[in-house]
């Protein structure tokens, strides 16, 4: 048994697991040409307010940061439609996974680890895509934000992985997609693993990758499955 075999492999949800660019992708037939940079404004902005109401001390769920982050983004590229803002909120509540992401998972099980999500996702929101993407049984526990009350790289939010796994942080390897979460996971203790499926270059910021990979093809090989 390898030494990873009783820790637990934890992961990002928005752009790790799920793809985020998917739902305003769908909507390409209405948003044309815009679809790419309303799909970019909206998760930048998202992020944006994630952070700025953490330190402002004006806590929102994701939820609601998603909706307020997309008006901005429809507002940015002019466009104004209160049934496509609804269909692009319903396919985030749906979105997809990437398609590695239950066969990576299956393995990771039947190799005896534990697994989990650690996310700012509201837990409504984390459910509904775990649901359509049908991994919900291959997930030990879903760690919401929601439960500190302040997003990540906030240390309390990878502090509930490590209180609810019982695991101490250094048998805990985080998977992200996300390089300012990655600095964040590692700064506070984790094993970490880029999932750089973006190709972007490294934050400027303490904390690092231990390792990096394109996609989650490549976490098994790292754990030795
Ligand atoms: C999450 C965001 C950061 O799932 O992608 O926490």
């Amino acid at each position: 048994m390898n030494d990873m075999a009783n820790g637990a492999c934890v992961f990002d949800a928005y752009g790790t697991l799920l793809d985020v660019a998917s739902a305003a992708a769908k909507c390409s037939d209405e948003l044309g040409d815009k679809a790419t940079s309303l799909g970019q404004i909206w998760r930048t902005k998202q992020l944006e307010y994630s952070w700025l109401r953490s330190l402002m001390g004006e806590h929102a769920d994701f939820w609601q940061l998603t909706g307020d982050a997309l008006d901005f983004a429809m507002e940015t590229v002019g466009v104004n439609d209160t049934v496509l803002r609804q269909r692009l909120m319903d396919l985030y509540f749906a979105l997809d996974a990437f398609p590695e992401v239950p066969g990576v998972l299956q393995r990771l099980k039947d190799a005896g680890m534990k697994t989990a999500i650690l996310s700012n996702g509201s837990p409504e929101m984390l459910h509904g895509a775990i649901d359509h993407a049908g991994i919900s049984h291959l997930l030990d526990a879903v760690y919401s934000v929601e439960d500190v009350g302040i997003f990540k790289p906030h240390p309390s939010v990878y502090q509930m992985a490590v209180d609810g796994l019982g695991l101490p942080s250094e048998r805990i390897r985080f998977m992200s997609s996300n390089a300012w979460d990655v600095a964040g996971a590692s700064y506070f203790g984790f094993r970490v693993v880029w999932v750089n499926r973006y190709g972007q270059a490294p934050e400027r910021l303490p904390g690092g990758p231990e390792h990096i990979i394109d996609d989650l093809n490549g976490l098994p090989p790292l754990l030795g499955l």
